[in-house]
């Protein structure tokens, strides 16, 4: 899917459509779990990950998860899926806003989530 939902949903969520900026609705939930589901490991998806989220999540560089760490993804993983999505697009704390990737779309994230969290859905 050539399209960025997340975006779509952040800005709705900035403009006073949802109740709650920061809370997800059931609704968008299931639509980034969709993206998740369907997003694969591809050549183009390794090539943007390694000029990208590689720079931190190899090392662990200002905390980040590192790739493949099982323990220090599994407090993470338990945010739910949509919620790695969102905080990856908007940026999570030292985490910058999509982890430096500016031509990724949404499913491009959700390959890399599963990929760097061993997440198999
Ligand atoms: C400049 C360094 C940097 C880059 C580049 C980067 N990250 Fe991160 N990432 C971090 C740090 C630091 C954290 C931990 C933030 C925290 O928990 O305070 C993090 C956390 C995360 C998390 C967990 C968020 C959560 O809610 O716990 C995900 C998912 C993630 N990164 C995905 C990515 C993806 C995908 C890319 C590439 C597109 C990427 N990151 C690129 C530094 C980076």
């Amino acid at each position: 899917m050539n399209f960025r939902i997340l975006f779509v949903l952040i800005s709705l969520a900035g403009s006073g459509c949802s109740e709650n900026a920061n809370v997800l609705s059931q609704k968008e939930i299931q639509a980034i779990q969709l993206v998740f589901d369907a997003a694969e490991q591809t050549p183009d998806v390794l090539e943007k990950w390694s000029r990208s989220c590689a720079l931190c999540h190899v090392n662990g560089e200002g905390g980040a998860p590192r790739m493949g760490d099982a323990s220090a993804w599994k407090p993470r993983i338990a945010k739910g899926n949509a919620q790695l999505m969102v905080n990856t697009v908007r940026g999570f704390n030292r985490m910058p806003p999509l982890g430096y990737c500016m031509d990724c779309e949404d499913n491009d994230f959700a390959a890399m989530i599963k990929m760097m969290a061993g997440i198999d859905k």
